[in-house]
């Protein structure tokens, strides 16, 4: 019998065991030298100006939520069709949240309804809007941001799913995901089934000094030392609290697994687009599945693949055989806004379908830089045998 393959998992070899030792035995658990590298390691590679390190990815939403002054009233636009923590991040600072329904072919935030919702909203309605890269495929930000200037609405990407994903923009420029020429603050996640795995820990990115200095601020209690902004000056101890922050630092050991990591980025990303293009060539003749969206020419796209979904009608009974057989797909995600906590705000069935029919067909399939061939050809065996 094989033995178990889930939708995605971690890749720590021994130079990254080797590198969180050296922190083990520094001087600095947390606050020492790997953070500022990782950060300048991860902004290089994402091709922002600034990056923060904190603790998680849910951790790095709530903060730029923060830095945007999101404020009881405020209301802010997300997909139904993400993991609870983009939504939840706006509820954290009292904000409400909307949701537009998804786009059928790439299952990121639907544009052309976007729009409609704010056409027909009065003006100020909005405050923000957070689009996710889902599954690893980048949302178009550069329309996204012309729609946004229309209405005032700042941008933060929740890129947790696409470090490494890129769409080629009207000027013919290749646009990373979380580089934030369009969006104004982006946000990653390093849970061990992402791209990068450092335990827990997220990183926000952002071309823009004043948000990221905030960033920083808030991301440790308020506190600064910066003898630019003290208030006064008692000596070399001496800081003050500026504002209300939290403390959501990455500590040295996790971003000494993150910079190791990190070397491997690239191409893991490869492998993952190895991995996507033999399962789109198992199945291109089963009718009863949908492969993800692959973009033509005009709308060059190279998908991160965090995930790699499929629809199919026969989802439960598909995923039901596939873990009698020890594979053990999921299901990402459900509607936010069937949750029972959002339920309470009045969302219903039937308020996104789109959303709605993608949740009933949707199943990610084993998809991580080390699945191996066997156990790949194993996977799509399996699914070639139940759909006889
Ligand atoms: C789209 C998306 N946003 C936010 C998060 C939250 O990240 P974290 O689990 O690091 O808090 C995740 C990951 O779980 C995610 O997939």
């Amino acid at each position: 019998m094989m033995k178990p393959i889930p939708y995605g998992r971690q890749n720590i070899t021994n130079e990254d065991i080797n590198e969180v030792v050296k922190v083990l035995k520094s001087d600095f658990l947390t606050q020492g030298p790997k953070v500022k590298e990782f950060e300048e390691k991860f902004a290089e590679y994402i091709g922002a100006k600034y990056a923060v390190a904190v603790t998680n990815g849910t951790d790095a939403l709530h903060l730029c939520n923060l830095a945007l002054n999101v404020k009881p009233g405020d209301k802010v636009i997300t997909s139904p069709i993400t993991f609870v923590a983009s939504a939840n991040s706006v509820l954290f600072c009292g904000g409400e949240v909307d949701f537009v329904d998804i786009n059928d072919k790439t299952y990121t935030i639907d544009l052309n309804k976007l729009e409609q919702k704010l056409k027909n909203s009065p003006k100020g309605t909005y405050s923000g809007i957070i689009p996710v890269d889902l599954a690893g495929y980048p949302v178009d930000v550069e329309e996204l941001r012309k729609i946004a200037d229309k209405y005032n609405l700042w941008i933060i990407e929740d890129a947790c799913h696409a470090p490494g994903a890129y769409f080629t923009d009207s000027k013919k420029q290749k646009q990373y995901c979380g580089n934030g020429v369009y969006s104004d603050l982006q946000i990653f996640s390093f849970h061990p089934v992402k791209h990068i795995a450092t335990g827990e820990g997220g990183m926000v990115t952002t071309n823009d000094e004043k948000l990221y200095k905030k960033l920083k601020l808030l991301s440790s209690h308020g506190i600064t030392k910066d003898t630019d902004i003290l208030n006064e000056n008692h000596g070399a101890w001496y800081y003050e609290m500026h504002e209300l922050g939290y403390n959501y630092r990455l500590s040295d050991i996790n971003c000494a697994l993150g910079i190791s990591q990190l070397k491997r980025a690239g191409e893991s990303v490869k492998r993952r687009n190895k991995i996507a293009e033999k399962y789109n060539k198992a199945f291109k003749n089963i009718e009863q599945i949908n492969t993800p969206f692959v973009a033509g020419d005009v709308y060059h796209v190279y998908h991160a693949y965090h995930l790699y979904i499929i629809r199919t009608k026969k989802r439960k009974k598909l995923y039901n055989f596939l873990r009698e057989n020890n594979i053990f797909t999921q299901v990402h995600y459900i509607p936010v806004h069937f949750q029972p906590y959002y339920k309470k705000f009045g969302w219903q069935k039937g308020d996104f379908p789109v959303a709605e029919e993608y949740y009933e067909e949707a199943l990610s399939l084993p998809m991580y830089p080390t699945l191996t061939d066997e156990e790949q050809n194993f996977v799509i065996d399996k699914i070639l045998e139940f759909f006889k």
